[in-house]
């Protein structure tokens, strides 16, 4: 574990390219090129629900019995390396906060073409619903955002019941039925 904490730094530097020497002013008045604005996509539905959707809604979901502000550190704990994001460095209220950002911003990346669901048909993005129950997410992520802003507790479990509506909504449209005819 300590090794890994001090090799946090290495790799902050290696992702901020803190280590070369600053780019001096160049001769060249060409205008940079633009960078490549591809978006990509390396896993299907099931697995982006299961990374990206699933960890921060229960963050936000525990927020209705758990008082962020009350969940205790193990002792030694170093919140630094904490999986749980409540008990992290950046955790408590802020935790549920970030959480809630992190289900609306990623509600993008159900819009981004070329995705497969788990039986290899495409995610049905085209079908005028999806971007609405997209939208649904991501309001109901936001208005987790404002309850857990507001560290109430009645707020957050209003929230909780839009966002797990949220989900529901398009599991039950999209999801609930025979691995073949998912996303049909
Ligand atoms: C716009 C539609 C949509 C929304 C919104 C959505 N999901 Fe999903 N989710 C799906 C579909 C469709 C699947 C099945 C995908 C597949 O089989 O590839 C799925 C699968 C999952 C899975 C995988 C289940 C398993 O047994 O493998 C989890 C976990 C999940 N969703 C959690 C969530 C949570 C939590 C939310 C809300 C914060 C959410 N989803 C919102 C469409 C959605």
């Amino acid at each position: 574990m300590r090794r890994m904490a001090l090799t946090l730094p290495v790799m902050l530097m290696v992702v901020l390219d803190l280590s070369l020497p600053a780019q001096t002013a160049s001769q060249d008045t060409a205008p940079p090129k633009p960078a490549m604005a591809t978006m990509q996509v390396q896993t299907d539905l099931n697995r982006l629900m299961r990374g990206v959707f699933y960890p921060p809604s229960n963050v936000v979901f525990s927020a209705q019995n758990d008082n962020p502000a009350e969940v205790k550190r193990a002792p030694g704990q170093d919140p630094s390396m904490a999986t749980d994001p409540l008990v992290s460095t950046f955790g408590g209220w802020q935790a549920v906060e970030n959480a809630a950002l992190a289900l609306s911003e990623s509600a993008n990346l159900l819009l981004v073409p070329g995705r497969k669901c788990s039986n290899g048909l495409p995610v049905p993005s085209n079908d005028p619903g999806w971007p609405k129950l997209v939208q649904e997410l991501r309001d109901a992520g936001m208005k987790a955002y404002t309850a857990a802003q507001s560290k109430n507790q009645d707020k957050m479990l209003d929230a909780a019941d839009t966002l797990s509506a949220a989900c529901a909504s398009c599991h039950k449209r999209w999801r609930e039925r025979k691995l073949e005819d998912r996303c049909k």
